[in-house]
């Protein structure tokens, strides 16, 4: 089965390497900025699972489109093709259950406005090949028509839903494909004695716990408030005992004992939501030797941030202890951000 699956932008490399990682059998046939297709013969719960994305679509069409075509393009494409939805698509929506679908189209990723009289032609073709019917407002899955300034087209059906962003997460939370994308780049193991220290809404740990087996989650945070979304987020986790929520000023915490961190990956203040306590380059500079000093030989350091400019003074005349091994140029919310990993030495 063919599928395409959106990201966040600046993650291809990382996405290309994992995926190989989470779906064995994967052949990826193409990777653009913030969206892979590839085929593989895992079920749509297989990749529903891999949290690395955004969205996941089944493949239903593929077209080369010019820069100006716009999606109704591949509305005309597929209305007037005797190709039929297919089967592993009538099958997965039997699986699933679903009753009710709606036509989304998208253009460089911005929503499109289909033409009225071509939506509707599209519905009936698509009622017509399913036993699916029409919900506009809220439907149980959805096709959508995407063109993309690559030249490229795609039509599919939606496997994943997830409530918009804006209404779940608390301001400053990062969202779940980012948390667990930086956890991925901490190279999880079993034995990981994992630190997020400005945990926040705990977005990161909930992440790191449902990755991989660890010895321990060590989460903390100075606002006592979002430490008590942290401990709801974990109170159906089965190693609840291996997850320590504490509030704690960083740069007074001492090594625990016993244990020896050897992941932190975390998302200090970027000064803008949240003041930091002295100004921004000097922060980081005490993060940073922080960090290196909580941290194992050979631990691992993942963070993001998008006061570049500051970081990048730190690291010239920082004593290189933490040696940066590798950089992503991302975007969070339209606003341009790095995440860093580096490794203790
Ligand atoms: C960018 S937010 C983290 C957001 C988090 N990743 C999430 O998804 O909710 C930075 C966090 O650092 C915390 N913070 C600021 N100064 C701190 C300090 N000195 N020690 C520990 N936490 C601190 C703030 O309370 C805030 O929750």
């Amino acid at each position: 089965m063919y599928y395409f699956s959106t990201f966040i932008s600046g993650f291809q490399d990382i996405v290309t390497s994992l995926i190989g990682q989470m779906l064995k059998d994967v052949e990826i046939v193409s990777v653009f900025d913030g969206v892979i297709l590839y085929k593989t013969s895992a079920a749509p719960e297989k990749i529903r699972a891999t949290k690395i994305f955004s969205n996941s679509f089944m493949l239903l069409g593929r077209y080369q489109v010019s820069a100006d075509k716009t999606p109704d393009y591949l509305v005309k494409q597929f209305l007037g093709s005797s190709k039929d939805m297919g089967a592993e698509t009538r099958s997965e929506i039997g699986r699933s259950r679903y009753e009710t679908f709606r036509v989304i189209s998208s253009q460089r990723n911005q929503l499109y406005s289909t033409d009225r009289v071509l939506l509707k032609r599209v519905e009936d073709k698509i009622l017509k090949n399913t036993n699916l019917s029409v919900d506009r407002l809220n439907p149980d899955v959805e096709f959508w028509f995407l063109t993309r300034s690559e030249g490229i087209g795609l039509f599919g059906m939606r496997i994943t839903k997830h409530k918009s962003y804006d209404k779940v997460l608390q301001r400053g939370e990062l969202r779940p494909e980012l948390a667990n994308l930086m956890c991925w780049l901490s190279e999880p193991g079993s034995d990981d004695v994992f630190l997020d220290p400005f945990c926040g809404y705990g977005s990161i740990p909930f992440e790191r716990s449902g990755i991989a087996e660890y010895e321990r989650i060590l989460a903390s945070d100075t606002d006592k408030d979002k430490l008590k979304a942290v401990a709801a987020k974990f109170q159906s986790t089965t190693n609840r005992s291996k997850i320590l929520v504490s509030a704690d000023d960083f740069f007074k915490i001492a090594a625990p004992k016993d244990l020896v961190v050897n992941k932190i990956v975390t998302d200090p203040p970027w000064g803008e939501y949240e003041k930091m306590s002295v100004e921004t380059v000097k922060f980081y500079e005490e993060f940073l030797q922080k960090c290196s000093e909580l941290l194992a030989p050979g631990g691992i350091l993942v963070f993001i941030s998008s006061c570049k400019l500051e970081i990048d003074e730190v690291l010239k005349k920082l004593a290189p202890k933490l040696a940066l091994e590798q950089s992503y140029d991302i975007l969070v919310s339209g606003k341009k951000a790095r995440i860093y990993k580096f490794i203790n030495n």
